[in-house]
């Protein structure tokens, strides 16, 4: 009886104790009620990306933080890959938004219309005897106002309780380190829109910075560094897919996928031109970034308490966020600092682990 019921509402029977010892667990665990009324999420609200981690299920969407909207009617006509694809192709009365470039949230009303779209597409169900609860980390630039707005936009979706959190903490935690014990750990979140470095000991952040650098300046640094030298114009999409296949962040390149071939229009003639490029040219492009990351990184250590300095030196630093694929970034830091650095098992997805772990103890 009692397993045809467990099977039926999905209930963990590990905490129902008939003689009634266990007073003080649920008598239906969360995973339970979250199963049979609504689900439990946590976002990473990414500049560039935003991924969705279900409770008792993992990460169920990871979608592109962009959005078309219609010029005329204000209506929103895609959210995430399909929207990204009509980056720089959109005609008049579309647009295609990325809502919070630079680690901001640069337009507030299209991330609600991107959050709001994307929990409805996770499944959140908004039943008035079940509060959902959302932990949502949102990138690190993002003001006190800007945090209510996000908080507002969750709600209005259909959460019920709602948290928002810091990322390199969740990033930290999100990559297996064990972030409450005395030892200090440094990491390194490379994103999108920004770099965030902390130092994290004891359930909190020590010592901190954020800048203004990760993957998209990656990107702008590849226009125009190609738009100088080669006098060729190309678009956004383009110069990521030049950072993923032949970015590198050493100057003697890379050994694999040495060339590719690039299109775009040509400056002069106005015409359609394709040219090749290498790893060790994408260097060059990628430079200033690169060092703006690594000098964080020596700012960072410098300002470390000595006894977590010793700790670091022990442990080497962990690299989370899309940008720690770029290659060689770990080798550039790790011969800069002379320490080790090692990439978590899946950089991108580390932050929202990191908030499905948070589900279960900041409520
Ligand atoms: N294989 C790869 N090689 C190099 N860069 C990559 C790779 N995969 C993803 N990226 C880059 O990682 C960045 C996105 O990383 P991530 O999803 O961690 O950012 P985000 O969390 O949305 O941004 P932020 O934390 O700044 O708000 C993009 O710039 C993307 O181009
Ligand atoms: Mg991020």
């Amino acid at each position: 009886m009692f397993n045809i019921l467990r099977d039926k509402l999905n209930i963990d029977l590990k905490y129902v104790k008939l003689n009634g010892v266990d007073r003080d667990k649920p008598l239906i665990a969360r995973k339970g009620v979250s199963g049979m009324f609504g689900t439990d999420f946590g976002i990473d609200l990414g500049t560039a990306s935003v991924l969705v981690y279900a409770y008792g299920k993992g990460i169920i969407l990871h979608e592109p933080s962009v959005v078309a909207i219609d010029r005329n009617t204000g209506k929103r006509i895609a959210v995430g890959e399909e929207a990204r694809m009509m980056l720089g192709r959109t005609p008049g009365n579309i647009m295609a938004i990325r809502p919070m470039r630079d680690g901001v949230i640069a337009d507030y009303q299209t991330t609600e219309v991107m959050l709001k779209y994307l929990l409805k597409k996770a499944g959140i169900k908004n039943w008035p005897f079940y509060k959902n609860r959302v932990v949502v980390c949102i990138p690190s630039g993002v003001t006190e106002v800007e945090e209510r707005a996000v908080k507002q936009a969750a709600y209005k979706a259909g959460a019920g309780r709602v948290k928002v959190v810091e990322e390199p903490f969740v990033a930290a935690l999100g990559a297996g380190l064990d972030i409450n014990g005395p030892e200090g750990n440094l990491v390194v979140d490379v994103g999108g829109g920004t770099t965030d470095i902390a130092v994290l000991s004891l359930g909190g952040i020590v010592t901190k910075r954020s800048i203004r650098s990760g993957g998209d300046k990656m990107d702008e640094a590849i226009i125009r560094f190609i738009r100088r030298e080669y006098n060729l114009m190309i678009g956004e999409r383009t110069a990521e897919e030049i950072k993923i296949r032949v970015g590198c962040a050493i100057p003697e390149g890379r050994k694999d996928n040495d060339e590719i071939e690039v299109r775009g229009r040509d400056l002069v003639t106005g015409l359609p031109k394709t040219i090749r490029i290498n790893s060790k040219v994408t260097y060059r492009a990628m430079e200033e970034i690169i060092e703006a990351i690594v000098s964080g990184v020596k700012d960072v250590l410098e300002r470390t308490p000595p006894e977590l300095s010793a700790d670091i030196m022990g442990k080497g630093i962990i690299m989370t966020g899309g940008g720690a694929l770029v290659d060689s970034l770990d080798v550039r830091i790790s011969r800069e600092t002379g320490l080790v650095v090692n990439v978590a098992d899946d950089p991108i997805s580390c932050v929202a682990i990191g908030t499905g772990k948070l589900l279960k103890t900041s409520f």
